[in-house]
């Protein structure tokens, strides 16, 4: 009970000073908030979602006193001096399942000292994983919307008997031990929060661990480090690179498996290239599951990007109509970020059946938006500067049918669940056929995927206590399994 109380009275002291930092600059500060996402962005609380209980000066430069800011950058943008990247080829959802079996079944991934007691646990882990008795009547667990039930199953009961995590006490926040709870990244704040705050998992005793956690947040590195215009996130890559380097110096563990069994968790747009060199070892949980920014399948995890507009109740509004009550086909709304966008609302911005718009007028607490999502069968997931976006969380909370347009974007648990049970995937060269496909997928069909959201949802639910399945365990439990995975037979 003392561990409930303690997190109600973070959360409500954070609000409280967030009122308090509100009545104070409100007057002062001029919000030029420039928000691609929907509109639910637009109330000052969210802009507040950064603000700490220190000062914001001494903590986050890039503050300044001005104007602090959810906006998503073109991080071609913030990567001038960068020569481009090769442009890889689109790999289709098959495609990219072929990838997830390939990596699964190469053997000794990764190097193990044979003889440790902690690479026997793994390896008998995986064999039970792996000869597990088939299910699929569970109960608790619908079948369809995994890739294969019973290893899920098998797999998670094993973790919460066996799973031990070792937490890095290095590090100075706000960059390290310290968590926003609000905005679009706020998915690595509560995974971290709730990850230093749990018992069950985390072990004192490095020499008992399965995985060593880095607990770091890629949000307040950009808040701390990055130089406001400067137009280069060298230095947060940097940071980052001294910081591992530093563990690496002063632990025997990182040498023991060149990382491997070292993970970390962080959502924000450039964390794929704040995590290269050494940390690439690592497994990256990242919201940012962009395979050509170097996501690679079967080792890296594809969080969720959940948007959390209220901290003390971040499943506020969740449900919608049944599929009898949503006459909208399809919808959209968002600012004409990135290259899909603009496209999409060209070819269907005139559409009767599919609301395709520019970003929306606020309102208050965003319903018009959300009230959208709720009457429309299908919802848009169109990738802007990065592939990764809140719609397709959002499109599950409110019973809407992700339709996620984002080339080389892997969903989130891509290795546990079944996405194309309850999405539909359409290439970034398809748009033209959108409407077709979507009037092609018969009403059973339909109805069928509608009723899988609804399960799948609860999968993506923020806990302040977590429960069994919620986000914070399928999170723990997608790391546990690649590194169990990744232990050769
Ligand atoms: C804050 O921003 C202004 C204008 O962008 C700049 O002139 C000033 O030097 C900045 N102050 C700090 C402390 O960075
Ligand atoms: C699921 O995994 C189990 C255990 O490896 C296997 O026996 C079964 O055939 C798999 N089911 C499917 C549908 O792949
Ligand atoms: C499935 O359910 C039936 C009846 O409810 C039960 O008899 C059977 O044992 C179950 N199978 C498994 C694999 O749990
Ligand atoms: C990294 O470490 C070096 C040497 O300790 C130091 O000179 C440099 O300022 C550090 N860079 C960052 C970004 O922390
Ligand atoms: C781990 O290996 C690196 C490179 O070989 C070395 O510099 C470092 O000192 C080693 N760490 C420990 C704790 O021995
Ligand atoms: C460890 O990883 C680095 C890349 O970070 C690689 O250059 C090196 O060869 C690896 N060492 C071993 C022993 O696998
Ligand atoms: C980012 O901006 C550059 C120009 O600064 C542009 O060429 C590029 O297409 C933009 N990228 C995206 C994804 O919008
Ligand atoms: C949509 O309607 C506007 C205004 O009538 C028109 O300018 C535009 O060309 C139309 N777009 C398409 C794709 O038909």
């Amino acid at each position: 009970m003392d561990h409930v109380f303690g997190f109600t009275h973070y959360l409500y002291l954070k609000q409280t000073i967030k009122w308090i930092c509100l009545f104070g600059i409100a007057s002062a500060v001029l919000l030029t908030v420039q928000y691609s996402q929907p509109p639910i962005f637009r109330s000052l609380s969210f802009l507040l979602s950064g603000v700490k209980s220190h000062s914001l000066k001494d903590s986050y430069p890039a503050f300044n006193g001005s104007v602090i800011t959810e906006k998503r950058t073109n991080l071609s943008m913030a990567d001038e001096k960068r020569p481009k990247p090769e442009t890889l080829p689109v790999l289709s959802i098959s495609q990219m399942n072929e990838l997830l079996q390939k990596t699964r079944s190469a053997p000794h991934s990764v190097p193990s000292q044979l003889s440790s007691r902690v690479d026997q646990e793994l390896l008998e882990a995986k064999s039970q994983i792996v000869n597990a008795i088939i299910t699929n009547n569970d109960t608790d667990l619908y079948a369809l919307i995994y890739r294969n039930i019973s290893m899920f199953k098998r797999s998670y009961e094993i973790m919460e008997h066996m799973l031990k995590v070792y937490i890095y006490k290095d590090g100075e926040k706000p960059i390290f031990h310290d968590s926003i709870l609000e905005g679009i990244y706020a998915c690595e704040g509560w995974f971290l929060k709730l990850m230093e705050a749990n018992k069950q998992f985390v072990t004192e005793d490095p020499s008992e661990a399965h995985l060593f956690y880095i607990p770091f947040s890629s949000r307040l590195l950009e808040l701390t480090l990055y130089v406001p215009h400067s137009h280069s996130r060298d230095n947060l890559i940097q940071f980052m690179k001294n910081h591992t380097e530093m563990l690496i110096t002063k632990y025997s563990f990182w040498n023991r498996t060149n990382g491997s069994d070292h993970f970390l968790a962080a959502c924000h747009d450039w964390a794929p290239a704040e995590t290269r060199g050494h940390l690439l070892n690592t497994i990256r949980a990242l919201c940012n599951a962009d395979i050509q920014t170097g996501f690679q399948i079967g080792k890296d995890v594809s969080l969720p990007t959940t948007y959390v507009q209220s901290a003390t109740n971040p499943l506020k509004n969740v449900g919608g109509e049944p599929p009898s009550n949503r006459p909208t086909l399809a919808f959209f709304a968002g600012h004409m970020h990135g290259h899909v966008r603009p496209v999409l609302l060209a070819h269907w911005g005139n559409d009767t059946d599919m609301k395709i718009l520019t970003r929306m007028p606020h309102v208050k607490g965003n319903q018009n938006y959300i009230d959208h999502m709720k009457t429309s069968k299908f919802c848009i997931c169109a990738r802007g500067f990065a592939v990764h976006s809140p719609r397709v969380v959002e499109s599950l909370f409110y019973n809407c049918v992700p339709v996620i347009i984002s080339d080389n974007y892997v969903p989130p648990f891509f290795d546990v669940l079944n996405w194309e049970s309850f999405a539909v995937f359409i290439p970034e060269k398809d748009i033209p056929n959108l409407r077709t496909v979507l009037l092609s997928i018969s009403r059973e069909k339909y109805v069928e995927m509608f009723e899988r959201v609804k399960k799948v949802r609860e999968h993506f639910f923020w806990h302040s206590e977590p429960v069994k399945y919620d986000l914070f365990h399928m999170i723990l439990h997608s790391v546990w399994y690649t590194r169990v995975f990744r232990t050769g037979f």
